[in-house]
């Protein structure tokens, strides 16, 4: 890797497939596999995953577009790139980089779960199907006071430790080989899943919209979760934009990367959603309904435990492409801002994470009745930062990018001066001036009065 960023010379990434792969691996997480399914079996299933993908359509591409954009155009971190563009606007990085801070801290005791599943896939104790078993050893897993805080614990110490060599070329070779296996291995599941005796009935609730479950919580819901999962509104896609060299395609770059976290998440509820009503379960069931079918479905398939293990083990890597690029974006804040070590600052910060995420732990166990505003920690953590900061975070995105930088200055980055074809420049200038930031302000205000 070349030596750090001059001001003049930016590291870039070394190739296109290598930038969208670790683009695409920022997206992909816990959030297409794990919150994903479990949001839309809460929020009644087809309905939701409706209203995602016309939020998806709409709002999704157009700030993906945007914050590629703004992030090639200013070359500079999340802050450092809304400093540029106004020194009011500063907050609105800040904010980023307080909602990466705490959106780890619970994602990384969730991570922490995934760990302890990989080591039952080793020991064989998931491999079993009876589903009521499985529930209470979940149930048992989470609740128990030490051992997640541990797990989380460990979760921490590898995204540190990955985090603190800088990223380099780390995350984008990482990301050639995981995508594509973590890809393969979901459709071998969706496949297994459809194919239950039993499994229509997940289906049709999967695909079915029914509309008389819709409100403005479930729509809340949805953007906060298109926001979550294609990791927009925070900065980490300005960030990566920042390293992408100046004729790279952007409009198809925005196209691709939310076109492949969708699928990944939609296959992540043909995985699971179907199992649930073959196997017996609730599809409300909330965070655990992952660990609880899929060890099942597991169990109903010939290797299964290995492909358990394989299993577990993808999701723990996507989830650690992610959890980087959220540690990476505090560490380029506190590294530019404060100017402190590299190793310090990773030090420092994973540490904080790590207790800021204790009680999201204990919430699910020992604290599960301590109640702020009427939700526990993980919920209130979930909430704050999905269905507050994140769209908020969005619809500064649009105001600076449609109004205070002015889309002419987008387009012309974006097109590269004219050079790169972006035949629906104006139905996304509309879009990002007056659509998504509208759109998004409703829902705001309906969901607060
Ligand atoms: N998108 C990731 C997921 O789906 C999580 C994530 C990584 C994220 N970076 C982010 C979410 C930035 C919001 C903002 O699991």
């Amino acid at each position: 890797m070349e030596t750090k960023q001059k001001t003049t010379e930016r590291e870039q990434w070394g190739s296109k497939t290598g930038f969208l792969l670790a683009a695409a691996g920022s997206a992909v997480g816990l959030g297409n596999l794990w919150k994903f399914p479990y949001m839309a079996g809460k929020n009644g299933g087809g309905v939701f995953v409706f209203v995602y993908i016309a939020i998806l359509v709409t709002i999704g591409f157009t700030l993906m577009a945007g914050e590629l954009t703004l992030g090639r155009y200013t070359q500079l971190n999340a802050l450092g790139a809304y400093r540029k563009i106004s020194k009011k606007l500063t907050w609105v990085g800040a904010m980023g980089v307080l909602t990466a801070f705490l959106i780890l801290s619970y994602y990384s005791v969730i991570g922490g779960w995934v760990i302890n599943y990989i080591i039952k896939s080793v020991t064989g104790a998931i491999s079993i199907s009876d589903t009521e078993t499985l529930g209470n050893m979940f149930g048992t897993m989470i609740s128990n006071p030490i051992q997640p805080i541990l797990y989380h614990a460990v979760f921490m110490i590898i995204t540190l430790v990955i985090v603190f060599g800088g990223i380099g070329d780390g995350i984008e070779k990482a990301s050639k080989i995981m995508m594509p296996a973590l890809f393969i291995m979901i459709i071998a599941l969706a496949i297994r899943s459809v194919t239950l005796p039993g499994a229509s009935a997940g289906l049709e609730f999967f695909l079915k919209p029914d509309f008389s479950k819709l409100s403005i919580g479930l729509v809340l819901d949805a953007l906060g979760q298109v926001f979550f999962s294609l990791s927009l509104g925070m900065g980490i896609i300005i960030t990566y934009g920042s390293y992408l060299p100046k004729n790279e395609n952007i409009p198809q770059s925005a196209v691709f990367i939310p076109v492949v976290d969708t699928a990944v998440a939609l296959l992540a509820g043909f995985a699971i959603l179907p199992a649930v009503f073959a196997l017996g379960f609730e599809p409300s069931a909330g965070p655990g309904l992952m660990f609880v079918t899929l060890p099942a479905v597991f169990a109903k398939m010939p290797f299964g435990s290995l492909f358990a293990l394989l299993f577990f083990v993808l999701v723990l890597l996507a989830a650690l492409t992610s959890s980087i690029s959220l540690l990476e974006v505090c560490v380029s804040y506190v590294v530019d801002e404060w100017k402190w070590s590299r190793k310090k600052t990773t030090m420092v910060l994973a540490l904080a994470i790590f207790l800021i995420g204790v009680p999201t732990s204990l919430s699910f166990g020992p604290w599960a009745d301590i109640k702020i505003f009427g939700k526990n920690f993980f919920d209130l953590y979930d909430f704050i930062t999905s269905n507050v900061f994140l769209p908020l975070g969005g619809l500064m995105s649009c105001i600076t990018i449609g109004w205070v930088w002015g889309t002419d200055n987008a387009i012309k980055e974006a097109t590269s001066n004219g050079k790169v074809k972006f035949a629906l420049a104006k139905v996304w200038c509309f879009l990002i001036k007056w659509v998504a930031p509208v759109a998004i302000g409703i829902v705001f205000y309906r969901s607060i009065f």
